[in-house]
């Protein structure tokens, strides 16, 4: 059985008093979440402040992202040795965002996840196809490149201390959730596709669903067999909304 996960992603939210807020309100309602993982993952001016709070308390925190690079001049750019120099235990990487916004292709994705695991991060590898590639019948085509770019330069044995969170593009903040059959489908697709080099990896591997995932529509996605928890953004600024989904996650 795969331990479950709930990952918050605040994204580009958040003062240092609405974040004490948020970690006070998860903190205080967390009492009957025993099972699932939970963890947060602030942007990085936050992160010393929510590192203070959550130390000694049973959610985890890690970062949005990560430079492949540890140290230098690169200038705006956070280091994983720096993350884990915050406590950080986690960061996300190749958010479709990051992907979208700021070029990140499936190169330089795939370094940021050997860095973040050269320093001890576990990295929280995002895939997940866009809208235009999924009406072109595309899906597969497409997270399986993003993930063969990782496993091709870290090896399906670097797989074991990793998570995958599918992230449909279109699905993500706009409200359109995939149905728990279509997000099932994907994850299917990824637990096979890993399972054609290792069965023993592809099996222990959590894949969290991400993209628009609420109180009311997470245990209908939670109950799929290859969905193991989910990434959670917009929902995961509300503290009562968090709970809610790691409640259905448990
Ligand atoms: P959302 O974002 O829950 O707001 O759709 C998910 C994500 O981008 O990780």
């Amino acid at each position: 059985m795969r331990r479950r996960v709930v990952a918050g992603n605040w994204k580009m939210n958040g003062t240092q008093a609405e974040a004490a807020a948020l970690i006070r309100g998860i903190e205080q309602g967390l009492g009957d979440v025993r099972r699932t993982e939970v963890l947060v993952c602030p942007p990085f001016v936050l992160i010393p402040i929510v590192a203070e709070w959550l130390g000694g308390s049973r959610v985890a925190w890690g970062g949005q992202n990560l430079s492949a690079h540890k140290s230098g001049a690169y200038t705006g750019e956070v280091s994983g040795p720096m993350l884990r120099d915050f406590g950080c235990s986690h960061v996300i990487v190749g958010h479709s965002e990051r992907r979208a916004l700021y070029g990140e292709d499936d190169q330089t994705v795939a370094e940021k996840f050997r860095a973040a695991q050269g320093v001890g991060l576990v990295p929280i590898l995002c895939v997940g196809e866009t809208l235009a590639e999924r009406e072109s019948n595309e899906t597969e085509r497409v997270v399986a490149r993003q993930i063969d770019a990782v496993v091709g330069m870290v090896g399906i044995g670097a797989m074991d201390s990793a998570i995958v969170a599918y992230e449909p593009v279109w699905a993500i903040g706009t409200g359109r959730t995939a149905t728990p059959e279509q997000a099932q489908a994907v994850h299917a697709f990824i637990r096979g596709r890993l399972a054609q080099t290792s069965s023993t990896v592809a099996e222990r591997l959590r894949i969290l669903y991400g993209g628009s995932v609420k109180g009311a529509n997470a245990r209908q996605l939670f109950a799929q067999p290859d969905i193991d928890g989910g990434l959670i953004g917009g929902a995961s600024l509300d503290a009562q909304e968090f709970l809610g989904i790691c409640r259905a996650a448990d």
